[in-house]
């Protein structure tokens, strides 16, 4: 049994989970569902990311504290995860006494080990607000091509990017003054000193190959100090031993990976220690997304392997979500919160339409609605739930709910299970899309067994009771084993087909039991096909939310 801790990026708790979020969570979710039906000892965890300047200045707006928007936040950050059945084992925020204390150790073993250092640097100032000011804060004239109107820290013109002191006649994006410069005593985490280690933790495949590549064009470019702090006011931790300073919101981040997980474990009696300590035996794997991959392949390995802790086995990264072939946007109506599409449309559809698009590679993925309808109207009710739908039929009405007692077809249900390691090793390697294209054509064989045997037209014949239960018996195991490879993509379907057949949850060691002889539920409409009229709808109330 292996032991496994996985976590998703933690989500900002100023702002909605949206489809873009989901392809992140429910790629894990399956991930982690797959390897809960391998009896892996597997570990989910995740946390609402709270600190840092754009949730202080949303609280402000909102005119609340930041503890109560944090709050809120994540009491509907969990709300919108549960509903697409993302099962997490601990959902925690990173504004916790626990991530707190490790925060601190965390910086407190690595300025022991002297990679922490001190510099004054120069930055811009909002005299009105009385704060230092982010370069997300800033608004200019672009030093390079001289486009206005461009934010402190990269030209959307000319793609250039800067220092936001380079900026020409900069302007503060909160109060709209003129901002001054001022001198700051900073604390840099010396990433530079960990070239030879990051080089050393980068052999073993340990990421992918497009993360590897850019790893190696970041090393070899050199790498430079991070600028771990930020000035009050600040909605953070303070860092210890020093006057109104506090831990940049991406120190503590990932440090909540560690904390959710120590939060899970003090409640269940286990040292977290056990997880995180160096060579520890516990596999570690973040799935993020390719935005963050500089965070979670140099600085956070770089800061554990600094404090003395273990460092990720893999981290995998996902690309972006486009609809119907463009960036999401507010306008066109594709900026679709997940509430709004909960609305509407069941969850199991869009974890179905994105496994099918999933891959292992970086790739961005298209949700295309025409296709996401064919998808599941065609493939997953047309095809995998009709076998269930068809054969209970048979064996609700005319054999008194009793499968058979024997197979009509061995080598057809030999056919089906003979995938399964197949399977197996796709979902393991996050090739969900061609788990999906193998399932729906296992569907299709099995559709046309039953076709050519023709149960509706047989069963007119007592004769042939015989052969109809058989039939129908055999299309019921094989649904069972479709339900079952699909299991960790559609949890409640799975669960209500376990109920239906009265049989054990479904993992992959009891899958391949053949039902024979035993009294079955009366057959309730699994899912509903896709009304297209509803995704309309959710574009129309996307673009007013
Ligand atoms: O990019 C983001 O949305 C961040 N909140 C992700 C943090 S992941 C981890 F490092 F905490
Ligand atoms: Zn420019």
């Amino acid at each position: 049994m292996r032991k496994i801790l996985v976590t998703s990026a933690l989500p900002y708790a100023n702002g909605s989970i949206h489809l873009g979020h989901l392809v992140e969570y429910l790629q894990t979710d399956i991930w982690v569902r797959h390897q809960k039906m391998s009896n892996n000892d597997c570990t989910y965890v995740c946390a609402d990311d709270a600190h840092g300047t754009p949730i202080m200045l949303k609280a402000r707006e909102l005119n609340i504290t930041p503890e109560k928007l944090i709050e809120k936040s994540k009491k509907e950050h969990i709300e919108d995860f549960t509903d697409f059945h993302i099962e997490f084992d601990n959902y925690y925020t990173t504004h916790s006494e626990e991530n707190r204390m490790l925060s601190e150790l965390i910086y407190n073993n690595l300025k022991s080990n002297e990679a922490i250092e001190r510099r004054e640097i120069e930055q811009y100032y909002d005299e009105n607000e009385e704060m230092f000011l982010p370069d997300r804060y800033i608004k200019g004239t672009c030093p390079k091509c001289g486009e206005k109107d461009q934010y402190g820290d990269s030209c959307e013109k000319c793609g250039a990017t800067y220092s936001s002191t380079d900026v020409v006649d900069p302007i503060s994006v909160i109060s709209n003054s003129k901002p001054i410069k001022k001198k700051t005593e900073h604390l840099f985490f010396k990433l530079s000193d960990y070239e030879k280690f990051l080089n050393e933790w980068l052999t073993d495949n340990r990421v992918q190959k497009e993360i590897h590549n850019k790893m190696k064009e970041w090393l070899s470019d050199g790498l430079s100090s991070w600028d771990i702090t930020r000035d009050k006011p600040y909605f953070g931790f303070s860092i210890p031993g020093e006057k109104e300073k506090f831990f940049y919101v991406w120190l503590d981040a990932p440090v909540g990976y560690i904390a959710s997980f120590k939060n899970l474990c003090d409640k269940n009696s286990i040292d977290y220690l056990e997880a995180w300590k160096k060579d520890s035996e516990v596999e570690l794997y973040h799935f993020i997304g390719k935005d963050i991959a500089y965070f979670h392949v140099l600085f956070w390995p770089s800061m554990l392997e600094g404090a003395g802790f273990r460092t990720p086995t893999s981290v995998f990264c996902h690309g972006f979500l486009t609809i119907d072939g463009e960036k999401m946007s507010k306008s066109r109506g594709t900026f679709i919160k997940a509430r709004t599409y909960l609305n509407h449309l069941n969850p199991e559809y869009l974890r179905y339409y994105f496994a099918s698009r999933l891959t292992s590679k970086i790739e961005d993925i298209d949700l295309n609605f025409n296709d996401f309808v064919a998808r599941v109207n065609s493939d997953l009710v047309g095809k995998v739930i009709n076998i269930g739908s068809r054969c209970a039929r048979f064996i609700n009405k005319d054999f008194d709910n009793t499968l058979a007692s024997k197979s009509n077809n061995q080598s057809l249900i030999a056919h089906v299970l003979e995938k399964k390691n197949a399977i197996q090793t796709n979902y393991e390697n996050r090739d969900f899309s061609k788990n999906i294209r193998v399932i729906s054509s296992l569907a299709d064989d099995v559709n046309k067994y039953i076709d050519e045997e023709k149960p509706w037209i047989k069963i007119k014949d007592e004769e042939n009771n015989e052969i109809v239960q058989e039939v129908c018996s055999d299309g019921i195991n094989m649904f069972k084993v479709l339900i079952g490879y699909l299991k960790p993509v559609l949890p409640k379907i799975a669960e209500n087909v376990e109920k239906l057949l009265r049989c054990s949850p479904i993992d992959w060691y009891n899958i391949d039991q053949l039902i024979l002889k035993e009294k079955i539920e009366t057959f309730k409409p699994l899912i509903t096909r896709v009304d297209e009229k509803s995704i309309e709808i959710i574009k129309t109330e996307a673009k007013e939310d």
